[in-house]
């Protein structure tokens, strides 16, 4: 559940609400077909329950905003994903379905029950118990090669602007090929503010399907302004 009292508005920066594609059922296949497991829900509620800003949601995306999300990542793109607040892996199962070996994903997660969760569900990932925020830092000094994409189900709406737009910011300079900055949000508007010139966004449609409804938005950096 966002809370939004720091966001500043956004009616400067250049957003263009372009649909995003989503994957076909047929392509996806049987994977994507599968609905959330049920005890992931109860898991999620009751963890949320206890701590509901830092969690930040009462139940996982589902499968629709999963691949969504997933969907503006390309599995071409040499690197690792980087995955933030993974919680029960709604998302990092998307990635899967999408193409991307649990191999190239490093789940970053503060949840102690979620890193279990995420370790014993993918093994072949890689789970940093760290905060989101300071991810992009650690990645960075860890040399761990280059990387694709960062996406996020971070709730970013009770964090001050500035730590956003920061951790934006330290995100999209990781990724030398002008990668994505992923994040979704049931906010209305970006959840990160974000200035003329240095960052373009675009939303996806509203997610309707999905409990709460959010959109998607994707960040990149403008190019040749990634050193202003
Ligand atoms: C809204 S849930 C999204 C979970 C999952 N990505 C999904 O879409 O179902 C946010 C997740 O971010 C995690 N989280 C919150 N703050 C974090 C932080 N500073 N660093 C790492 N993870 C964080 C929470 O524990 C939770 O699992």
């Amino acid at each position: 559940m966002d809370t939004h009292e720091d966001l500043q508005p956004l009616r400067d920066d250049p957003v263009s609400h372009r649909p995003l594609e989503v994957g076909g059922e047929d392509r996806l296949g049987y994977a994507a077909r599968r609905r959330t497991d049920p005890g992931d829900w109860a898991r999620f509620f009751g963890i949320s329950m206890k701590d509901p800003l830092r969690i930040g949601a009462q139940f996982p995306s589902g499968r629709f905003l999963a691949d969504e999300m997933a969907a503006a990542v390309d599995p071409c793109q040499p690197g690792l994903v980087v995955e933030l607040g993974s919680g029960t892996g709604s998302v990092t199962a998307a990635l899967i379905r999408r193409g991307i070996d649990q191999e190239r994903l490093v789940l970053v997660e503060t949840e102690p029950q979620f890193c279990d969760l995420l370790q014993r569900r993918y093994p072949g990932a890689q789970i940093l118990p760290l905060d989101a925020f300071r991810a992009p830092k650690a990645i960075r000094q860890s040399d761990v090669g280059p990387i694709a994409a960062v996406v996020s189900g971070l709730p970013l709406l009770t964090h001050r602007p500035s730590l956003r737009q920061r951790l934006l910011l330290e995100s999209l300079r990781l990724m030398e090929a002008g990668g994505p900055f992923i994040q979704f949000t049931y906010f209305y508007r970006s959840p990160i503010p974000i200035g003329r010139g240095l960052v373009n966004a675009e939303a996806s449609p509203l997610i309707l399907r999905n409990v709460w409804p959010a959109r998607v938005w994707q960040y990149r950096l403008v190019p040749d302004a990634g050193s202003a």
